[in-house]
């Protein structure tokens, strides 16, 4: 899964006066950092405090609350939230100068991991809130303002944002054609190096009922397209109306009954949970898009099981080929971990081979970083900075040759493109391939939220270029 960091403001923001805070509204900044499932959550996070008078600002200096939503995946992460919180700090003591208020709240994977040492080494922050609390927000700000700072990281069982009312989750839909669902957190899984199964928790899924109504609602405010959103989405297992157990596919087959929902996507997906099931409904359910994001990490089995995946090189060939079998066309894409404890050339080698061999559409590599309190980080066989670099660089390579002959094996067909937004020059819009790609045509607005096929013509390096098949105005 990629990660990236994203400044969040709805698109009406400039609107909102000082006039407004006068009369209760206030103005909301979050930045969030790490996956899609803290891109989720930011949104979410809006919707919470849209009805406590928050609007949100693209100005951290004129915001009433900031939010820092960290990620704690990457070493150092601690670290950087801490400076930037030094910069937060400033800000608030400009606006206490104007004789104004900031609330400082961090969210997030980095909360949830520090706790109360986040307020104990910086003591401008009000409230520190982990991933499980967020519909607690509301709740949480009144006792800051009136008790001082509020910490919360328990891991609660309820549903986190089951309370929303509809309107709230609905405002937040109208900002696009493509959605992201969470259905599933947490991860009992454990690889060696990673921090998400202390950070996120036990691994729940939400009930098939709350998800059902979610996506729903975003369909009703124009939503086309959702993306199914879990650390370990394919392990999903809630409970539908009956009460019976209801796993992915299931799932998938009732998101797919619902008029509007053109596409579903999920990610991310573990490779010892693609059952049967799953696979078959790549093949039977046409909303299910042939795209599939399913990390392996390495190409060697002693690295492997050192990192406690769980299965060997030779499963995840056989996943591919179960799930190539009924679509053969499926777009794969994997996180590499380079470098990881023990890491010899031979096992290096290992994973250029099963990138060579399976052929993915796009790939994401991470050199390996201690994170305290995981297995890997006792490790004592820990891999020189210069060798990780010097094979990053390797895998990058290989990887961006694939990619762009992938991209390149697009130029001549007609695909159906779900368009999404308006494209990067005038007169062009932009949408999305089946396989994940983006596609700059040129065409009317109001194409905006429908699937029109599209003649691929060329290729860049992020994405691809088309013409309508036929003539709209
Ligand atoms: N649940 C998903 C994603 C986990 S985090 C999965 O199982 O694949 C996203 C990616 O970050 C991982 O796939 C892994 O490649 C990378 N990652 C996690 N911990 C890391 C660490 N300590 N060092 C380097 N990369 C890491
Ligand atoms: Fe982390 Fe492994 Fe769980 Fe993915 S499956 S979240 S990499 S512990
Ligand atoms: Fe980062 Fe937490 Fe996501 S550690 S990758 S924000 S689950």
């Amino acid at each position: 899964m990629n990660t990236f960091t994203s400044d969040r403001s709805a698109p009406d923001a400039a609107a909102v006066d000082r006039a407004e805070i006068k009369t209760g509204r206030r103005k909301l900044f979050v930045k969030s950092y790490g996956c899609q499932m803290n891109a989720y959550d930011a949104t979410r996070m809006a919707d919470v405090l849209a009805p406590e008078g928050y609007d949100e600002t693209t100005d951290m200096a004129d915001a009433d609350l900031v939010i820092l939503n960290t990620c704690h995946i990457r070493e150092r992460a601690a670290e950087k939230v801490f400076s930037e919180l030094g910069k937060v700090r400033v800000l608030k003591e400009e606006r206490a100068a104007l004789g104004l208020d900031m609330k400082i709240a961090v969210a997030g994977c980095v909360a949830q991991a520090e706790g109360a040492e986040i307020i104990r080494r910086q003591k401008a922050v009000d409230l520190v809130i982990g991933p499980q609390n967020y519909h607690r927000l509301p709740e949480m700000l009144r006792r800051a303002e009136k008790a001082g700072a509020v910490i919360e990281t328990e891991f609660p069982i309820e549903d986190k944002f089951d309370h929303l009312v509809a309107p709230a989750r609905a405002k937040v839909a109208s900002r696009g054609v493509a959605a992201f669902v969470t259905i599933q957190e947490g991860c009992d899984k454990f690889c060696t190096f990673c921090v998400v199964p202390y950070t996120r928790g036990a691994e729940t899924s939400r009930p098939v009922a709350r998800i059902i109504e979610e996506a729903q609602h975003l369909v009703a405010a124009g939503v086309r397209e959702i993306t199914l959103l879990g650390q370990n989405v394919n392990a999903f297992h809630g409970s539908d109306e009956a009460g019976d157990p209801c796993s992915l596919p299931g799932l998938v087959i009732k998101l797919s009954r619902i008029p509007g929902l053109l596409r579903l996507r999920y990610m991310t997906s573990h490779p010892n949970d693609m059952t049967d099931e799953l696979i078959a409904a790549h093949a039977s359910e046409a909303a299910l898009m042939p795209f599939l994001h399913l990390p392996v990490q390495s190409g060697s089995d002693r690295i492997l099981q050192a990192m406690n995946r769980k299965h060997r090189a030779s499963d995840y060939f056989d996943v591919v080929a179960r799930i190539r079998a009924v679509r053969p066309d499926i777009a794969l894409s994997s996180d590499f971990i380079v470098g990881f404890p023990g890491e010899t050339e031979g096992d290096f080698q290992a994973t250029l081979d099963l990138i060579s061999r399976v052929g993915f559409a796009s790939c994401y590599f991470f050199k390996y970083s201690i994170r305290p309190g995981t297995p890997g980080a006792e490790m004592d066989n820990q891999v020189p900075e210069a060798v990780k670099a010097e094979r990053l660089a390797r895998l990058q390579k290989l990887a961006d040759g694939q990619r762009h002959a992938y991209n390149k094996s697009a130029v001549g067909k007609i695909m159906p493109v779900l368009f999404e937004k308006k494209g990067r020059h005038p007169g062009q819009i932009a949408g999305k391939t089946p396989y994940l790609q983006t596609v700059q045509v040129d065409g009317p607005e109001h194409l905006i939220g429908t699937i029109v096929d599209v003649e691929i013509t060329g290729t860049s390096t992020n994405s691809l270029f088309g013409k309508l098949v036929e003539q709209v105005s």
